[in-house]
């Protein structure tokens, strides 16, 4: 542990690097535990997209869910407000000090001390460790927390006239800047918050004044008092403990101890502001474009280092937004190909310490960064030419059709376009964008796979699921459809749908795929192929009346097919298991994309970025199967989402999830899920990955098989070996040497083969030398070498030149009825008879041309059958030449 604490002070222009140090030692002084700073992706917190805050990992704490061994903490977290509640994207690089990401230096009590300590830790700290002027400070308190203005008045002494009162100033109860939320819902309470004036040089008033938004008075610090959790229907419950939170900026003081007024000009940003200059060649370093790339690379290679990948949706499209917008920046700075991930050796060197994942990360962070950045310049020009072209017709609002063909068409994020439109004071219609967004979709949708579950009418009971616990019960129709629409009966043969009371089917939900089996009636067996919801909770069998007749009211057993349902089953048990693995190969950026589960197999789609190796698959396989071997029981329990989120259970982000869940223990796996798996691991058998494949950019597509499919799978490979060692009369064991063998001797009998067909064909060029005719004093030959490739031909070309000494020759051969030409002349003759000329005047007879230097030409042709009438002409051709 550190004896010596860091000494910083105003005026001394202490490095960030020393003001966050000296802020987590000042609070270890004070008995609190200096906890690390959490993922950007909040774990098992389907309600928040980002870390926004240094609270979000203590949240349960605060609501008395979750004990820690501490009751005091300090942090430095990782925030990134950019999207959400939260959102300061677009503020980026036009205001003194909005980020995409920050860090938040903390201080946290749980149910320990309350406003009194709070506001006298914040005092002291920046009064005596910071050594900030007192009269330079101003502070805001809840208008109703008599309390908190007493603390500083009367304890603090700060003078009524620097003390603001802020009431619900935003609309509604409890809507104020001095009552801060997490989100809408979560602990929340009234704060109070720590003002720095920047002085009387820099426009802006007090808070609380009409001029309040001004960079003067720059609010530095906020300590939460936390009080309640607010509930979906804006209910506040006192919470069992009240707590503190607070969080100051590490960038905002750094500037303010630095003696800077703006963010970037403290020392961490400047780096990487010339950083950014280097790489986009720009000299004026006060460009906004400058500080947008300093900002934004730090917010993009966090959130890569944790797991997020540029994509369509959820957390990786806001990823993907801040990087398009950093590259439309460098663009407008003139880059016209990938930069931006040139910048993440220097925030390592600036920040790799303080947070060693960005540095273990740097590869694949900058790899990552550079794909996206390939892929968008591709079409970004493109998308500049469209945009600046509607802008020179200087509209009042940008068309939102056009916005959105930008989008759709040139992968520009409505942000984005707005931001440049911003620059031009031209707003975008946003409602068109949202319309045209909204029509594509319709389409897709219509033209998507026809479910003929989805638009059947139905209004009655529920149906009953049986199926987790039994594979056959008695139902009763309670509906029949036929061709879309509902019938009284099915006759055999119908195609159609029934509807149950009970069923132990299980219809298709979360990658796994509908049951199939049988309901049998006293009347009638109805082949069930597929089951599909038509409602939340009413299930359609798919299928067909094999023999007699089925009508509503019908009284039948329904049963699944028990073997496809057992491979179904075996087959979802082992995704989650190789989930589980996946992460523990690969990292934990592994996010599920997509899953296929049914009879034959399991289909996995994740977050990655690079090809699986051969020892990573044998990693995966050789985890799941020892989880096999180990025989573990598995466990399906239903609770509250809550309860489920504190099992720590894997969550998908942006996932619906009921307010019922069923968190699923396999071996050592723990995820939400509502289908159906086998009672002990064993049931699984055997676990083999069948193939590795990329689908899209940073996702890959894992295909595995289990039980009887992985036998047949293995089955098959050893039929394949034994058809190959046998085919190479060897052992299975022998037989990859043996292959190997007999490449590389078939590889050198093809040289050999090579060598002697030239050295046959030069022999036969020997022998052509007496077929060369004389016209006016010049040799001319033309003739057929048989079995020559296009190399023999060259070769032999050669040779006859150099036999021949004055000559026009031409070579032919043919196999699989296509003709191969040659025509040479030696250069005394260049000036008369041209190779290229000749080459086409014979090749122009065989259906082909071809082309060549003035002393050698080749050319093909495809009509072998006019070869030698188009060869005897050649001597008739030169003659005309030569005259
Ligand atoms: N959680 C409080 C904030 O973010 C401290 O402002």
């Amino acid at each position: 542990m550190t004896a010596q604490k860091t000494k910083v002070s105003y005026g001394s222009k202490p490095s960030s690097k020393q003001i966050r140090q000296a802020f987590l030692d000042f609070f270890a002084s004070k008995g609190h535990q200096i906890v690390a700073s959490s993922s950007l992706v909040p774990h098992g917190d389907p309600t928040l997209l980002f870390t926004n805050a240094g609270m979000n990992q203590f949240k349960d704490v605060f609501l008395g869910f979750d004990k820690r061994a501490y009751t005091r903490a300090t942090s430095s977290q990782k925030c990134v407000r950019a999207g959400g509640k939260h959102n300061d994207l677009e503020n980026v690089g036009y205001t003194a000090r909005h980020h995409t990401f920050f860090e938040m230096l903390g201080n946290f009590s749980f149910g320990d001390y309350f406003k009194r300590d709070a506001i006298q830790f914040a005092w002291e700290l920046l009064t005596e460790v910071y050594a900030l002027p007192k009269e330079r400070l101003m502070v805001t308190v809840y208008a109703e927390d008599d309390e908190a203005y007493d603390i500083w008045n009367k304890e603090v002494g700060v003078p009524a006239d620097k003390i603001v009162r802020i009431g619900d100033n935003k609309g509604a109860r409890y809507a104020s800047d001095n009552f801060w939320m997490m989100g809408d819902t979560g602990p929340c309470g009234p704060c109070t918050e720590i003002f720095y004036d920047h002085g009387d040089h820099i426009p802006g008033g007090p808070p609380g004044s009409p001029d309040e938004d001004g960079d003067r008075f720059i609010e530095i610090w906020n300590n939460v008092f936390m009080q309640f959790n607010r509930d979906e229907a804006g209910v506040m419950h006192p919470l069992p403990k009240p707590s503190v939170d607070t969080g100051m900026g590490l960038e905002r003081i750094s500037a303010v101890l630095q003696g800077v007024h703006a963010n970037y000009e403290i020392d961490l940003f400047q780096a990487l502001i010339k950083a950014a200059a280097r790489e986009t060649h720009t000299a004026d370093l006060d460009s906004p474009s400058l500080k947008v790339l300093a900002d934004h690379i730090r917010a993009c290679s966090f959130l890569i280092a944790d797991g997020v990948i540029p994509g369509n949706e959820g957390r990786g499209y806001v990823l993907r937004r801040i990087i398009r917008r950093a590259i439309r920046h460098g663009y407008k700075l003139g880059c016209r190909a990938a930069f931006f991930h040139k910048l993440v050796p220097d925030l390592v060197a600036e920040m790799g310490e303080a947070y060693s994942e960005l540095a273990s990360n740097q590869t694949r962070v900058a790899d990552t960064l550079k794909q996206e950045e390939d892929r968008f310049f591709e079409t970004i020009e493109n998308g500049m030419q469209i945009l600046e072209a509607e802008l020179a017709t200087k509209p009042v609002v940008f068309n939102g059709d056009l916005a959105f063909k930008l989008h759709d068409t040139f992968g520009f994020p409505l942000d984005l376009t707005a931001d440049i439109c911003r620059e031009r004071g031209v707003a975008v219609d946003t409602a068109g964008f949202d319309a045209a967004m909204a029509r594509q979709k319709e389409q897709a949708r219509a033209a998507g796979k026809f479910k003929m579950a989805l638009n059947l009418e139905y209004e009655g009971a529920a149906t009953t699921f049986h199926g987790y616990e039994k594979l056959e019960t008695a139902a009763k129709v309670l509906a029949l459809y036929r061709d879309g629409s509902p019938v009284n009966t099915l006759s055999e043969g119908d195609l159609g749908v029934v509807v149950l009371d009970d069923t132990p089917f299980y219809a298709e939900s979360g990658g796994q795929i509908g049951d199939s089996g049988e309901l049998k009636s006293a009347n009638g067996i109805f082949a069930v192929e597929d089951t599909q919801k038509i409602q939340a909770a009413v299930f359609g069998h798919h299928g067909v009346l094999k023999t007699g007749s089925l009508s509503v009211g019908d009284a039948l057993t329904a049963r699944v097919d028990l073997l496809a349902r057992a491979s179904t089953m075996r087959n979802h048990s082992a995704t989650h298991l190789m989930h589980k693995a996946l992460r523990e190969v690969l990292g934990a950026h592994v996010q599920q994309k997509g899953s296929l589960v049914d009879t034959e197999k399991t289909r996995f789609d994740f977050v990655h970025n690079a090809p699986m190796t051969d020892a990573e698959i044998a990693q995966v396989e050789a985890l799941v199967n020892a989880e096999v071997l180990a025989n573990q029981a598995t466990q399906a329990r239903v609770m509250d989402i809550e309860s489920a989120q504190k099992t720590g259970a894997m969550m998908l982000f942006g996932e619906k999830y009921g307010d019922e869940v069923r968190v699923l223990d396999i071996g050592s796996s723990r995820e939400l899920c509502g289908g159906t798996h086998v009672s002990r691991t064993g049931d699984i058998g055997l676990f083999k990955i069948t193939a590795e494949s990329g689908v899209a950019a940073g996702v890959r597509r894992v295909e595995a098989t289990t039980g009887t499919g992985a036998l047949a799978y293995i089955g098959e490979t050893e039929k394949n070996l034994q058809a190959i060692a046998a085919a190479v009369k060897a052992t299975p064991a022998e037989a990859a040497e043996r292959v190997t063998q007999l490449v590389d001797a078939s590889r050198s009998l093809e040289k050999e083969l090579a060598r002697l067909k030239s050295k046959l064909a030069s022999a036969q060029g020997d022998e052509l030398l007496n077929q060369a005719q004389d016209v006016h004093g010049v040799k001319v030959l033309a003739a057929t070498l048989e079995g020559a490739d296009a190399n023999t031909l060259r070769e032999t070309m050669d040779k006859l030149k150099d036999k021949l000494k004055s000559a026009v020759i031409v070579l032919a051969s043919v196999a699989d009825g296509k003709v191969s030409l040659a025509a040479g002349v030696t250069a005394d003759l260049i000036a008369k008879v041209k190779a290229g000329e000749l080459v086409n005047h014979v090749a122009g007879q065989v259906g082909g041309k071809g082309g060549g230097k003035p002393d050698m030409a080749m050319a093909g042709g495809t009509d072998a059958s006019k070869l030698p009438q188009a060869l005897t002409g050649v001597a008739e051709w030169v003659g005309q030449k030569l005259n």
